[in-house]
């Protein structure tokens, strides 16, 4: 049997969510039942760039169930700082450990990890890419607060071409029926084309807006985002975007009795202090109902044996992937993987279009690969 990861929450059915989010609240009602669930078990935490929240709640997942934590959280207290690649890294690490999660600047960064482990890799988010487990967080917190995760107006707001948590929720929301998005942000930070893609293909209803103020009266709920300066090519680009939505009480007077606001955290400066004692903004429970998901989810992935290396895709040499933040721009022995998608040719790792025409077939037993 193949070993199971969670790269995006594409990974598990809509049967298997409903499972997890269940028991979710099973464990949140009754925590003393999973005092001893994973006794014995080890998690391993890789984490190649700084986090508060998936870090500590992961931590405080896997210990109030019961089990164990490895890792670093910081990678220049490792064997990194003396050049060890990722696949070595992980390859070792899942010796040990039942379960890797991993962290990492580079998109497509868990898909690569995933090639290399014998346990589940689990992606804590890599890149600009995805954040599966924040977008379990966010589906708990609606489950909780809205009571349901179809027929709602999302609205999205800020740094919705570099934020995976965006990019995450958007794909899994538009599984449930009866979704729409209005998608606001300053036109450099909108959404990326094949997210876009994605949103059209799902016939997913979807409007962009340049104005906080002039949206916020349409949506059932709001999911604030920072604009990550970490993610510019340099400061001039962050500082031109800066600042550009902030949520105050004055813009929330135009807002629904019923809005939730959501917020990944961290926050800069994109909701004014006063807006946190609103009984709308729930970002601080969110952060509590990220610790019962990942709980759940942990349970979840456990399956209880240490597989062997699955086998690797071949290699599809030649070609780099265009997007210069791809992991397999710094990894270079990572087999290089496209695959045919609804926005045209698209890198398997990190989903980066590609300018290139397709060549024939498909590679492998995967009949979406392609051959370039
Ligand atoms: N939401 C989130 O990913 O927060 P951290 O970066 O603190 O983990």
């Amino acid at each position: 049997m193949k070993t199971r990861h969670l790269i995006d929450l594409d990974d598990l059915s809509l049967d298997e969510l409903d499972r997890i989010l269940d028991l979710a609240k099973v464990i949140m009602e009754h925590p003393p039942y999973y005092l001893d669930s994973c006794h014995g078990r080890l998690m391993a935490t890789l984490f190649y760039e700084p986090s508060t929240r998936t870090q500590m709640s992961f931590q405080s997942a896997i210990l109030k169930l019961g089990g164990q934590i490895i890792g670093f959280d910081n990678p220049s207290n490792s064997s990194v700082s003396k050049g060890e690649s990722l696949k070595d890294t992980v390859r070792v690490v899942s010796n040990y450990a039942d379960l890797v999660v991993i962290r990492h600047p580079r998109e497509g960064t868990a898909k690569a990890a995933s090639l290399f482990s014998r346990s589940p890799v689990i992606n804590a988010g890599d890149g600009g890419h995805f954040h599966p487990t924040q977008t379990l967080t966010d589906l708990f917190t609606l489950l909780n607060t809205k009571g349901r995760l179809d027929h709602l107006t999302i609205g999205l707001c800020g740094d919705l071409k570099n934020g995976r948590t965006v990019h995450s929720l958007v794909k899994t929301l538009i599984r449930y029926p009866g979704n729409r998005f209005v998608l606001i942000s300053t036109p450099q930070l909108s959404l990326p084309p094949y997210m876009k893609a994605l949103l059209s293909k799902a016939g997913c209803d979807y409007i962009e807006s340049a104005s906080l103020q002039e949206a916020i009266g349409e949506v059932d709920v709001l999911y604030m985002t920072r604009i990550q300066q970490e993610r510019f090519a340099s400061a001039e680009e962050y500082q031109k975007q800066k600042g550009a939505f902030v949520l105050n009480m004055e813009i929330l007077k135009k807002a629904r009795y019923g809005l939730k606001i959501l917020h990944p955290l961290p926050r800069v400066d994109e909701i004014d202090y006063a807006v946190d004692d609103d009984p709308r903004a729930v970002y601080f429970e969110q952060t509590e109902y990220g610790m019962f998901a990942r709980m759940a989810l942990i349970l979840h992935m456990l399956d209880g044996s240490k597989k062997q290396l699955d086998p690797r895709p071949e290699s599809n040499a030649g070609r780099c992937c265009e997007n210069p933040r791809c992991i397999t721009r710094t990894e270079s022995y990572l087999p290089r993987l496209f695959k045919k998608t609804a926005d045209g040719l698209c890198c398997e790792y990190c989903d980066a279009k590609q300018s290139g025409s397709l060549r024939t077939g498909g590679t492998g037993t995967d009949s979406s690969r392609v051959d370039i």
